[in-house]
């Protein structure tokens, strides 16, 4: 079973930020992964919808028998993460716990803010986990829509994405944060334009990082680690493809991608 793959996935190929910082902890690992392109953007959409498209997502995903599945979307995690876990065994692991552990980990932290879709802020399951683990935060949840286009247009050093940065976040920075958690698959890309745009003692979060890390603490606690030793292979699988999709990836994964197939769900 631990030399079996890991599945990933997300609403398209944003999860691949995920994906880069796994391998660079993990690279033995074989990934699966499949990024539900002809669905997206899932940060819009109705909690039951992402819950029916999350639970497709992992059936696709058990269909090529990895060992343990990874929601490589805040979206997603924030929906639908309890109902998977109620529904099925295998370990599936979401980014918003490894991401709130990775805040409170200093302790002086007190003012957090999180930026993410208008889905993962509505569910206010960041904002819950922040309060249940530290009394006394102050939480400010801001969504942030107009990142993830402005993103996949590779937009991100534009005057436009930072004034609409700046408009998003200002806000926050009077509120005095101390924190801010980058709580959306697409959002490290943006961290040189934040550290650029913030003060310098505002810590960034994100999920990518964290997550990779509380999967190998995972791996290991349940004796799933690849035990090879060469570089693992990674299958990227989406339901809509196109050339903008497949330069998206590589742009994501900061390397080529190799072959992209077609996933069918259902
Ligand atoms: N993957 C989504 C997330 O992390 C962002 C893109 C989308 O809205 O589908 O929330």
């Amino acid at each position: 079973m631990s030399s079996a793959p890991l599945g990933f996935f997300d609403s398209g190929v944003g999860g691949l930020t995920v994906v880069r910082a796994v391998q660079e902890l993990l690279p033995s690992e074989d990934i699966i992964y499949l990024g539900d392109t002809a669905r997206l953007p899932y940060g819009s959409k109705s909690p039951e919808t992402i819950r029916q498209f999350a639970d497709e997502d992992v059936r696709f995903l058990l269909s090529k028998e990895v060992k343990a599945i990874v929601v490589a979307c805040n979206t997603a995690t924030a929906h639908a993460l309890p109902t998977l876990h109620s529904k099925y065994r295998i370990p599936i692991i979401g980014v918003i716990e490894p991401g709130v552990e990775a805040a409170l980990s200093e302790p002086s932290a007190e003012r957090v803010g999180i930026i993410a879709t208008q889905g993962t802020i509505r569910s206010h399951a960041y904002q819950h986990a922040l309060a249940q683990r530290r009394t006394g935060l102050v939480i400010y949840g801001q969504a942030t829509p107009l990142l993830v286009p402005l993103i996949e247009e590779n937009w991100i050093e534009h005057p436009a994405t930072k004034l609409v940065l700046k408009t998003y976040l200002d806000p926050l920075v009077e509120k005095g944060i101390d924190t801010l958690m980058l709580a959306c698959t697409h959002y490290p890309l943006l961290i040189p334009v934040l550290k650029e745009l913030l003060p310098g003692d505002i810590r960034l979060v994100d999920s990518a990082t964290t997550c990779a890390e509380h999967l190998k603490r995972e791996l290991t606690r349940r004796e799933l680690l690849n035990p090879n030793i060469g570089p693992g292979i990674l299958s990227i699988h989406l339901t809509d493809f196109s050339e903008q999709f497949g330069e998206l990836a590589s742009h994501f994964l900061k390397k080529s991608t190799g072959r992209i197939q077609r996933a069918v769900l259902g």
